[in-house]
């Protein structure tokens, strides 16, 4: 698909973190403009399978056309969060699984998309072609559902502030415009942080993008769904890009690593879960330096890897 754009973010850290066998049977469940998956693919003989999975319908005919030579991938146009139910015959049988969270580039630079908060288009940020629009939420959602939104999904502080700004301004019209919402944001903020380097808008986006597309939802039941879909030692490779997600991320590696089930405040495990995974990496890998230079989307990635056992 033309102007499909998307440079794959660590990438050969991800590559070798699957630990692709050729014969292995592996998931990219975001599989985007299939820059990673065209790489897993070609690693894999003809006894080999890739499944690709993405929300986006853009997404699924870019990757499509990008992986048409090879024979042994299969494309699903489905959300993560139902890969158990979708790929019920592959239970326990998946050798790697990939989820490189987020928007992609050809997202965030379609302006119609409604992603950007430079670039004027309709206040959309839906990644599947359903669902209520970040329009929807700005216009409808009360002064104290969108301070929920903007502090749990953006941690922004000025989230008061900015709903009350957002409540009063829509009494007189209806905010559809991505450059729009971007200028009601930054007036209601105080002028020391409007001179920040980072756009002032950056976290409202975040955070709409988020509420628009249920992203910690699909998260948490994707990770537990494609948890069950690895066979003994598949890997589970997870790249993040806000903290948000990383702590989740994170949280449910634990869980996995420790086996144990008891609510935090428990002083002690009574639930004698056991541990079901191993870290393949004790910290987050992190891009490099030619990385850091090459591709500015590399700067909030954290990649995280557990093996099953
Ligand atoms: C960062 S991009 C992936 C890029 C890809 N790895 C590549 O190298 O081209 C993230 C992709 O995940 C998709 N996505 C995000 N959340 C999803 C979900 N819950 N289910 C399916 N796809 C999702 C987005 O539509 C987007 O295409």
């Amino acid at each position: 698909m033309e102007g499909f754009e998307h440079i794959p973010v660590l990438l050969e850290q991800t590559l070798e973190g699957l630990n692709i066998r050729s014969d292995g049977i592996y998931l990219d469940g975001t599989v985007g403009g299939a820059g990673h998956s065209s790489r897993i693919a070609s690693r894999l003989s003809e006894n080999g399978t890739l499944i690709c999975m993405d929300k986006d319908p853009d997404a699924i005919e870019a990757a499509s056309e990008r992986l048409s030579a090879f024979s042994n991938v299969r494309i699903i146009r489905s959300d993560f969060r139902d890969a158990l139910s979708v790929l019920a015959e592959y239970e326990g049988k998946i050798d790697g699984a990939l989820l490189d969270l987020g928007v992609s580039s050809y997202q965030l630079d379609t302006a119609e998309r409604g992603f950007s908060y430079s670039k004027e288009g309709h206040l959309d940020m839906r990644m599947s072609d359903s669902g209520q629009t970040a329009a929807d939420i700005v216009n409808t959602a009360s002064f104290e559902e969108l301070c929920v939104i903007l502090r749990e999904y953006g941690e922004e502080r000025y989230a008061a502030q900015i709903a009350d700004k957002i409540i009063k301004t829509r009494q007189n019209e209806w905010i559809d415009s991505t450059v729009r919402l971007s200028e009601i944001v930054t007036s209601a903020l105080p002028p020391a942080v409007r001179r920040k380097e980072k756009h002032p808008a950056r976290k409202t986006f975040q955070a709409l993008r988020i509420a628009v597309n249920d992203e910690m939802n699909a998260l948490s039941e994707g990770l537990e769904g494609i948890f069950r879909l690895l066979a003994p030692k598949g890997r589970f490779c997870i790249i993040t890009f806000h903290s948000i997600e990383d702590r989740a991320v994170k949280q449910f590696f634990a869980k996995k690593m420790t086996g144990c089930t008891c609510p935090p405040e428990f002083p002690v495990c009574v639930c004698g879960g056991k541990p079901q995974a191993v870290a393949v990496t004790r910290k987050p890998v992190v891009a490099d330096e030619k990385e850091l230079d090459e591709n500015r989307r590399s700067r909030s990635a954290k990649l995280r890897i557990i093996e099953k056992l």
